[in-house]
Parts: C-alpha cells; sequence; structure tokens
C-alpha cells in the first residue's frame, strides 16, 4: 500500500435492536419445568428472556434490528455496500440470512453472507467488516447479531432451556476513521478440540429437525474464565494501552457471574460494564450489539468513549474488540 492509501479502521455510524414481542419470566418456566427464579438468578442473573413467535424469524428481527440502525445512522439500504449477518440459528440452510435481509432492504447491489461462530458471532462479523473496509473492498457494511436459540433448545431440559432468549442487534460500519478512532483492534480464536462441551446434536440429512442444544455447562464455564481474561489481555496490549483505559465493557451476555469475573479483573466499576443478561438472558451472537444498542441508545456510552467487546461461545470459539466509538 503506498503511503497516504494507508488502510483505515471502520468505525460504527448507526447501532440498532429489535426484542421479540414475547417475555417469558422465570417464574413462568417454573410452571412447566423443575426449577427456580430463584436457581437461576443466583446462579445466572437472568430473570426473564424474549422468545420469537413464529412470525419472527431471524430474516424478519434481523431486517427490524437493521432498519433501526439504518434511521440511527441517518442512512438508507442503498448508502450501503454488504450485509454480514452472525447466526448460529438461520431460518433456512440457504439463502443465508444475510441475503434474505438485503432482499428485505430492497438492496439489490452489493453482497451478503452468514458468519457462523456461535455466541462468539459478533465478534468474527466485526472483525470481518472491518477487514473488509480496511481493505477497500468495502465502504459500508452493516454487521447483523441474530439469533432464535428458542428453536434449538430442548424445553424439557432445565440445564440449557433457562439460559437462552432470542433477538437482534445490528450495526453499520464505515470507513475512514482516524486512527485512533473506531474498531481499533478485533482478537480473533477457536480451538475445536473443545467442539464437544458445547454443541448442536443434529445437522442435514441428519435429524435437523430435532437437534438440540448440548452443553457441559462447568467445563464452559472453565474455559469462559481463562480465555476471556486472555482475549482482554491482549487487546490491551496490542494497543499499548491498560485496564484503566477502558471506560466500557460491552460483554457477551451469559451468566452475570462470568461477565463480573472480566469487570473485576479490568477493576471496572459495576457502572462501567452494560448488562442486559438479566433481561435479555443469553441471546448468543446478538447479545454484544443488543447491549450496545442500549447503552449507546439511554446516552450512557457516548462519542469517543473506549469500549471493550469480548465473548465465548461454542467451538469454542473467542475473542475481543476495542472500539473508540
Ligand atoms: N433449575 C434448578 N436446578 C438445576 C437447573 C435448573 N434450571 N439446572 C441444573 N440444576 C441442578 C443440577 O441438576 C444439579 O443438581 P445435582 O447437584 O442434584 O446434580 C445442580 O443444579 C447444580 O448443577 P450444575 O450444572 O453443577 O450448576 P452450576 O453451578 O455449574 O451452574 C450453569 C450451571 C449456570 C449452566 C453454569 O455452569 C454456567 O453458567 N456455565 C456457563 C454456561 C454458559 O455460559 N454457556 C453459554 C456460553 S457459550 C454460549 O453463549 C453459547
Amino acid at each position: 500500500m503506498t503511503e497516504g492509501a494507508r488502510a483505515r479502521n471502520a468505525r460504527i455510524c448507526g447501532i440498532g435492536a429489535y426484542l421479540p414481542r414475547t417475555i417469558i419470566t422465570n417464574d413462568e418456566l417454573a410452571q412447566r419445568i423443575e426449577t427456580s427464579d430463584e436457581w437461576i438468578r443466583a446462579r445466572t442473573g437472568i430473570r426473564q428472556r424474549h422468545i420469537a413467535s413464529e412470525d419472527e424469524s431471524c430474516v424478519f428481527m434481523a431486517t427490524k434490528a437493521a432498519e433501526d440502525a439504518l434511521v440511527h445512522a441517518g442512512l438508507k439500504a442503498g448508502d450501503l455496500d454488504g450485509v454480514i449477518v452472525a447466526t448460529s440459528t438461520p431460518d433456512q440452510v440457504f439463502p443465508s440470512v444475510a441475503v434474505r435481509v438485503q432482499a428485505a432492504l430492497a438492496m439489490d447491489h452489493g453482497f451478503g453472507f452468514d458468519v457462523s461462530a456461535a455466541c462468539s458471532g459478533f465478534i468474527y462479523a466485526l472483525s470481518t467488516a472491518n477487514a473488509f473496509i480496511r481493505s477497500g473492498q468495502a465502504g459500508r457494511l452493516l454487521v447483523i447479531g441474530v439469533e432464535a436459540f428458542s428453536r434449538l433448545l430442548d424445553w424439557n431440559d432445565r440445564t440449557t432451556c433457562v439460559l437462552f432468549g432470542d433477538g437482534a442487534g445490528a450495526v453499520i460500519l464505515e470507513g475512514g476513521a482516524s486512527e485512533k478512532e473506531g474498531i481499533l483492534s478485533t482478537k480473533l480464536h477457536s480451538d475445536g478440540q473443545f467442539g464437544d462441551i458445547l454443541y448442536v446434536d443434529g445437522a442435514v440429512g441428519k435429524q435437523a429437525d430435532k437437534a438440540v442444544l448440548k452443553m457441559n455447562g462447568r467445563e464452559v464455564f472453565r474455559h469462559a474464565v481463562t480465555h476471556l481474561a486472555d482475549a482482554v489481555e491482549e487487546a490491551l496490549r496490542d494497543q499499548g494501552l491498560s485496564e484503566s483505559d477502558i471506560q466500557w465493557l460491552v460483554p457477551h451476555q451469559a451468566n452475570q457471574r462470568i461477565i463480573d469475573g472480566v469487570a473485576r479483573k479490568l477493576k471496572l466499576g459495576s457502572d462501567q460494564v452494560v448488562v442486559t443478561v438479566d433481561r435479555h438472558a443469553n441471546t448468543s451472537a446478538a447479545s454484544i450489539p443488543l447491549a450496545l444498542a442500549e447503552a449507546v441508545k439511554d446516552g450512557r456510552i457516548k462519542k469517543n468513549d473506549l469500549i471493550l467487546m469480548e465473548a465465548l461461545g461454542g467451538g469454542l470459539t473467542w475473542g475481543s474488540a476495542l472500539v473508540r466509538l
């Protein structure tokens, strides 16, 4: 690359969200399976979750979040060069959710594809979009995290069904950020050796209609604590920053105890951590953009704030993103 054409980061210029209409509380779950509000809240911090109705497909939820982000950015679908969607629960094997959203937004230009990295999906999609923009292949991209995990759950398995919820969050990235602004760094990791501690037991032609999520919760918890701490350190080191530079932690929302562990490590006060797990439960790839949308729109996170995002999910996959809004 010639001097003067140095690759420039992408920055976030719009944020949107969509949550399904139906809310199910812990007490409602306790009427159907052997569990209690007290057990769920003490172990996870979750009080309720949004559950998609039949008409709230992933494409529908993703499109709603995208429209919200476009309004927030003051842009039209025609201003976008492409759509990248992070999801583990696409409505169809193909076409991707991304191209369906492209069609729903009446975009007849650009490209769309899905990224599959379970709960780390949004970090993976953000990193991918940033790389496209830095390389000059796209100027402005829509990045969506959307999940309908309710369709992957065994609703009789109390060890998993109490943990998840549905929803969608979206950001719009555009090029031309200054050196100290935008997506400052993204770090991605995976280790397929641990694919069996969190997985879906179905595939195309193999009882796909009965596929359900299986998890060894204790093992996932153990990996989350160590890997997330490492991912956070790596992100800071890369930018020559220290914990005290971070203004906001916007973590994947799997479990309040995991979030508290990372916040303690970063010496962040609870007022610097965006938490939605109590109301949304774990919405997998949608959880970070949903949390970001809430905190930006209610005025907590402001322009120029330094934000650390981190996630770990099935794969195992994990990663972090350091963003100056
Ligand atoms: N209600 C009541 N009791 C329950 C429930 C429930 N919903 N689920 C399990 N129990 C029981 C178990 O049967 C067990 O009973 P026993 O001692 O008689 O055998 C007891 O509670 C303890 O079970 P554990 O699984 O040991 O409970 P633990 O303290 O480990 O908490 C939890 C479970 C909340 C799942 C925890 O391990 C955890 O949070 N793990 C991380 C999971 C996670 O974050 N996953 C998502 C990350 S990746 C992604 O986002 C896809």
